[in-house]
């Protein structure tokens, strides 16, 4: 049976029923390269290292990319499913369906899962903003406590919190404002983190960050900030596994790998791990050809990758999502204008779920970490 469709792959995925009868024709998820016959879980794996990525619920609709995700995924991250809004519709409401549901993927091909992110000042439900400090103070702890307490001992690790810094809100020390920012001040960090530990002793704890990567005043705020942040966490005792850095570059941004590496160097001689938890390649600006568009976002990675992987603590990749059909960056351009033709193309899987350069180039860095 051939395993590559006669009409166009993208016309032919286009709908959610394609997904099926794809799979009733026993097709498979778009075959290798020759010569490639393990996906980047395994390859990463045979290098001491983690590669998965980020998943929602497109597994439970697109049997091809559920397949996808078997064969390369080798760790998952929850995208939505974990969050406080999606948990929380309403203050007296806990739904644990999505996250339920994510856990049993991950069981159902062997992949661990991590937990993103109990706290993180982005997640705004008006509920939760209707409520008086006083009020979410109570809520923070109790979410803490019930969310943390019913996956103990299920997942790989939690984001307990996420993107603790946004210099541009012009708070000391260029903390996130946001609901949890106001109820507690910068001190619902370590709250954060000490509340998990009374509840979970196992879980692996992280402080998960973006914009630390690129060298612009961005880039060096949020580094100095997660270095303090690590201190401050470290000495009041919290149980602090690792340090996420999301690693959503942009060919549009400067880097120097110099500097990065000597963060990363940094923060290993603190004992801590690092994860990079949300790698893909914003390719707006580019020009519009999709080879040369495909290349560029691989040599980035490359570049990334190759600095990244050099530092032993750092123990593994994990991209957000895993195709370009269900980019993050896809679902906002779309949501903004359906009528795009330009589509972004972050990741290693393109929306037919050919391997791009960019599979290729995080390959390649597995293999050189391998040695
Ligand atoms: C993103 C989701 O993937 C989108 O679906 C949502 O619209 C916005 O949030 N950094 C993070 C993630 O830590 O939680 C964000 O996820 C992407 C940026």
């Amino acid at each position: 049976m051939p395993d590559r469709l006669t009409c166009s792959r993208r016309d032919f995925l286009r709908t959610g029923a394609a997904a099926t009868a794809a799979l009733a024709a026993g097709l498979q998820v778009p075959a290798l390269a020759a010569g490639a016959p393990a996906g980047l879980g395994a390859l990463a794996k045979k290098a001491g290292l983690f590669f998965g990525a980020s998943v929602a619920d497109e597994v439970e609709r697109d049997d091809l990319y559920r397949a996808l995700y078997k064969r390369e995924a080798g760790i998952l991250t929850t995208d939505w499913a974990l969050k406080f809004g999606n948990l929380r519709p309403d203050a007296t409401t806990y739904d644990f369906r999505d996250g339920d549901a994510m856990l049993g993927f991950a069981r159902e091909i062997g992949a661990p899962l991590r937990g993103h992110t109990l706290i993180w000042n982005e997640d705004r439900p008006d509920w939760l903003m209707a409520l008086s400090n006083a009020e979410r103070r109570r809520v923070f702890d109790a979410h803490i406590d019930k969310v943390a307490s019913r996956y103990a001992g299920k997942l790989h690790s939690w984001d307990v919190v996420n993107e603790p810094f946004w210099p541009g809100h012009g708070l000391a020390g260029g903390f996130r404002d946001g609901p949890w920012t106001e109820a507690f001040g910068p001190d619902y960090v370590v709250r954060a983190y000490k509340r998990v530990m009374s509840v979970d002793a196992r879980t692996r704890l992280v402080l998960n960050e973006a914009h630390a990567e690129s060298v612009d005043e961005l880039g060096g705020q949020i580094r100095d900030g997660i270095e303090r942040l690590v201190d401050t966490l470290l000495d009041a005792g919290v149980r602090l596994g690792a340090v996420g850095l999301q690693g959503h570059l942009a060919t549009a941004l400067p880097y120097d790998w110099d500097v990065f590496g000597s963060f990363l160097e940094r923060l290993a001689g603190r004992g801590l791990d690092i994860y990079i938890t949300e790698l893909d390649v914003d390719d707006s600006g580019l020009a519009d050809d999709i080879d040369d568009r495909d290349r560029q976002a691989a040599d980035l990675c490359a570049a990334f990758l190759d600095t990244a992987l050099k530092v032993p603590a750092v123990k593994g990749v994990i991209t957000w999502q895993l195709s370009d059909r269900y980019s993050w960056y896809r679902n906002q351009l779309l949501a903004e204008n359906p009528g795009a033709t330009r589509l972004p193309r972050p990741l290693p899987f393109d929306a037919a779920f050919e391997a791009k350069p960019m599979r290729a180039a995080i390959a390649d860095a597995f293999a050189r970490r391998a040695g």
